[in-house]
């Protein structure tokens, strides 16, 4: 009985469900994905949005599309669209009546099109989007008029993209219709001055200025903001408005500026990140000391900021002038001129994790008086003038956290002798280009002194990823590592001697075979070496070391990367290169005499396409008649080596007979002109004769 009134519903409907699609202008060449209710109809050559999609449709992105103009009636049959996307059309307007059915639209992204050209009809579009919340407007060329027009009385906006146009100068008519607004991004346009623009946005907390011309930011007060980016503009100046407020930043970018001074931040903040990299920021307590230069003044007023500021009275050394730091977890000072940290400034930060410090000017670095915070992770003080650290056992014990280590690039030559073995969380030490040593065992227990010339990780237990490139090593005791379980061991450029070498320098390396995955030997005099027990190796550099061949222990190596860079190889033999074709992802190979009819290994590496031969073009190779050629380029016919004469032979009876006529030629011509003759023999002997 069911089954013979449901027959002839399945029968109307079969029709119903497949007659639509071939009607609707949705049919087999539809450029459209269809899932669930998004249409995603981008990169089709459309000209114009497409009619045929369901009615339901929510999302419908057209990006990458040829589409000049949004038409009055064109999104008619799609009243639920609540997200639109036309970006990388060439759009030039949308007539005024394009959202008159679109009550729902929320999301409208126009990026990289050219709403400059009918921008006044676009706005009157715009305006019937009573519950737009998002609006990317980003790359369009729009000036600081246009945009005002555009985003007149969008009240409901809660996201605005505006970043790569043309826009100058932001007042406080810029935005005045947008209430809601969180986020605003305005990054690479070429902004150069911001007059109290954000005054009708009082729930802004995202804002980006970044890649614009601002020469400073003063009387700053946007309490509410959370997020400000301010990176990669002409700023010399942060001074943040005198309020008893707190302000919610948390994240302040001020990276690729000019500052010269900390930047004056609020009194009372959250701010937990603190980018200011590349600038020209030094600390001026030094000059308080009245002893020293007296007649110097603390305060110094700086003019000429124009219209962009009142005149500015800067206290040299008053250190409440850095705000409130007291939140901060990170803090990037890379690239700055900082010689030396003002009193009580590290320990402003209780919650400091991570500094980084690279690329500044400290000299001396006394961890006993700067009271880091027990939090700190990550310290990088690198490429500096360091040449001492001073600590006593007593502070080391707050360092508890401390997992990354980076004093590479300074002038030390002594490290307090508790320093790495009271860091019970240390995984990362680099040291290199320092001028260290390794403790021989016995040293460190005759020395008292609390500085030592030499360092030593015994009971490091933790750590993992030890660099000591460049520290002009040449002796490493045999049990220098031996209770350690390093993954990463960076011993390149130290002239270790040769006689340690087969003494302890192996013994050592080799109490590392059941962890070691990365190894730098390159340019330290290494000769054999049994890495065979290395079974976790990935990457091992052994470049610059004179090697005539390759290790055969690699064999069994499951290495990843191989550096054998300015060697004296010839050849690779092919078990060897079968071998680690098969597992290689990066080679170094230039620098070698390879042998032009020894090229086997060459074909192997160059079938294998998993491996990257790196600056495959320079490598070269030799005939053994000592011509260099590129080994891409080698022909075969210059090494038969069955049965067919060389081309040694060839050369070799050519070159008696080609001397032998040379020699001849001499003969006459000199015959001929003897007087030369005399002459070049003077210059030749550089000798004062007489006549
Ligand atoms: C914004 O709203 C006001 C008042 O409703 C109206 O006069 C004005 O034309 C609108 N602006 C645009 C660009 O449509
Ligand atoms: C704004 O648009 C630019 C360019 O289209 C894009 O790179 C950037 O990520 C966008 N900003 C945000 C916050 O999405
Ligand atoms: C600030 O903006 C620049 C440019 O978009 C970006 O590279 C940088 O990561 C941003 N900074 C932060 C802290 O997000
Ligand atoms: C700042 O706030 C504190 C506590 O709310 C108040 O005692 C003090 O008078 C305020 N200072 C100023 C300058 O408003
Ligand atoms: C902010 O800190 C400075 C420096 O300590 C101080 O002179 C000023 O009175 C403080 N302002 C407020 C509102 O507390
Ligand atoms: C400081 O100023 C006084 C008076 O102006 C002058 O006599 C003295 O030489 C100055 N000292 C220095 C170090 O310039
Ligand atoms: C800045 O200082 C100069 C010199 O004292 C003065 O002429 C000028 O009026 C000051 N400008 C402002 C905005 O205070
Ligand atoms: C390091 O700081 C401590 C504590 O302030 C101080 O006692 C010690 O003299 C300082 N060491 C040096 C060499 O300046
Ligand atoms: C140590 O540092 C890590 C990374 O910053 C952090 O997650 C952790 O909470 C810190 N531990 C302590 C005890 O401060
Ligand atoms: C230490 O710093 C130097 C210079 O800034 C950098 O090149 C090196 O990679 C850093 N070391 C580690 C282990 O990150
Ligand atoms: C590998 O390391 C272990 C533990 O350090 C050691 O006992 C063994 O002798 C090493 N093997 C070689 C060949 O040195
Ligand atoms: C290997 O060591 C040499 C010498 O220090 C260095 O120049 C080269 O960059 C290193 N190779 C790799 C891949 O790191």
């Amino acid at each position: 009985m069911q089954g013979h009134w449901i027959t002839p519903i399945v029968l109307c409907l079969l029709p119903v469900w497949i007659i639509p699609i071939p009607v609707s202008s949705f049919p087999q060449y539809s450029p459209c994905q269809l899932v669930k209710t998004t249409a995603v109809c981008n990169n089709a050559k459309l000209s114009s949005v497409p009619s045929g999609l369901p009615y339901n449709t929510e999302e419908l992105q057209l990006n990458y599309n040829h589409i000049q103009t949004l038409q009055a009636n064109s999104l008619l049959h799609y009243p639920s669209l609540s997200t639109l996307s036309l970006a990388y059309n060439s759009l030039e307007k949308l007539e005024s009546n394009a959202f008159q059915d679109s009550k729902l639209l929320e999301n409208l992204y126009l990026a990289n099109n050219n709403l400059h050209i009918s921008y006044v009809e676009t706005s009157h579009s715009l305006n019937q989007l009573s519950h737009l919340k998002a609006l990317d407007l980003s790359e369009n060329k729009l000036n600081d008029e246009m945009a005002a027009t555009l985003l007149q009385n969008l009240t409901s906006l809660e996201y605005l993209n505006l970043s790569g146009n043309l826009l100058m100068r932001l007042d406080e008519t810029s935005f005045k219709d947008l209430h809601q607004l969180k986020e605003l991004d305005l990054q690479r346009n070429i902004m150069f001055e911001i007059d109290d623009a954000f005054s009708s946005n009082p729930k802004l907390h995202r804002l980006n200025l970044a890649f614009n011309y601002l020469p400073c930011l003063v009387d700053f007060h946007m309490t509410q903001l959370v997020v400000l980016n301010t990176s990669h503009n002409f700023i010399e100046w942060f001074i943040s408005r005198d309020l008893n407020d707190t302000f919610q930043l948390e994240t302040v970018d001020l990276s690729h500026n000019n500052l010269l001074f900390f930047p004056f931040l609020p009194n009372h903040s959250h701010l937990r990140n603190l980018y200011l990299s590349h600038n020209n920021i030094r600390f001026y307590e030094q000059f308080a000391d009245n002893n020293m230069s007296p007649n110097l003044t603390k305060t110094i007023e700086f003019y000429n900021l124009k219209r962009h500021a009142a005149n500015v009275t800067v206290k040299l050394w008053d250190d409440s002038l850095h705000g409130d730091i007291s939140s901060l977890e990170f803090l990037d000072l890379r690239g700055n001129q900082v010689e030396n940290f003002p009193q009580g400034f590290i320990q402003k930060m209780p919650s400091l994790s991570r500094l980084q410090m690279c690329t500044n000017c400290l000299e001396t670095l006394n961890l006993t008086s700067e009271q880091f915070s027990s939090s700190l992770y990550e310290l990088d003080i690198s490429n500096n003038r360091l040449s001492q650290i001073i600590a006593d056992e007593g502070t080391l014990t707050a360092f508890g956290n401390l997992t990354y280590l980076n004093l590479s690039l300074n002038d030390l030559k002594g490290i307090p002798l508790p320093l790495f073995s009271s860091l019970p969380s240390l995984r990362s030490v680099d040291l290199s280009y320092n001028n260290i040593d390794i403790c021989l065992s016995d040293e460190d227990e005759v020395r008292t002194d609390t500085s030592s010339a030499c360092v030593n990780w015994k009971n490091v237990v933790s750590l993992r990823e030890l660099y000591l490139k460049g520290c002009n090593i040449k002796i490493i005791p045999s049990s220098a590592f031996a209770e350690l379980s390093l993954t990463h061991l960076e011993l390149s450029d130290n002239p270790l001697c040769i006689d340690c070498w087969t003494l302890s320098v192996q013994q050592s390396i080799q109490s590392l075979n059941r962890t070691l995955q990365h190894l730098g030997l390159g340019n330290t005099r290494i000769q054999d070496f049994d890495y065979s027990h290395f079974k976790r190796l990935k990457f091992l550099n052994i470049s610059a070391n004179s090697l005539a061949h390759l290790p055969p222990s690699l064999l069994d190596l499951d290495l990843k990367v191989l550096d054998l860079r300015d060697n004296r190889m010839s050849t690779i033999p092919s078990v060897l290169a079968n071998a680690l074709a098969s597992r290689l992802h990066i080679v170094f190979l230039t620098g070698n005499p390879f042998n032009c009819c020894q090229t086997d290994w060459f074909k192997t590496f160059e079938t294998t396409k998993t491996i990257n031969m790196v600056g495959l073009s320079e490598i070269k190779c030799e005939y053994p008649v000592q011509r260099t050629h590129l080994l891409q380029n080698v022909e075969s016919s210059l090494c038969q080596q069955d049965g067919g004469e060389s081309i040694f032979w060839y050369i070799l009876l050519f070159v008696p007979i080609c001397l032998s006529f040379v020699g001849i030629l001499i003969t006459v011509f000199l015959t001929l002109k003897p007087k030369m003759l005399q002459n070049s023999i003077k210059k030749r002997c550089l000798k004062p004769t007489s006549y």
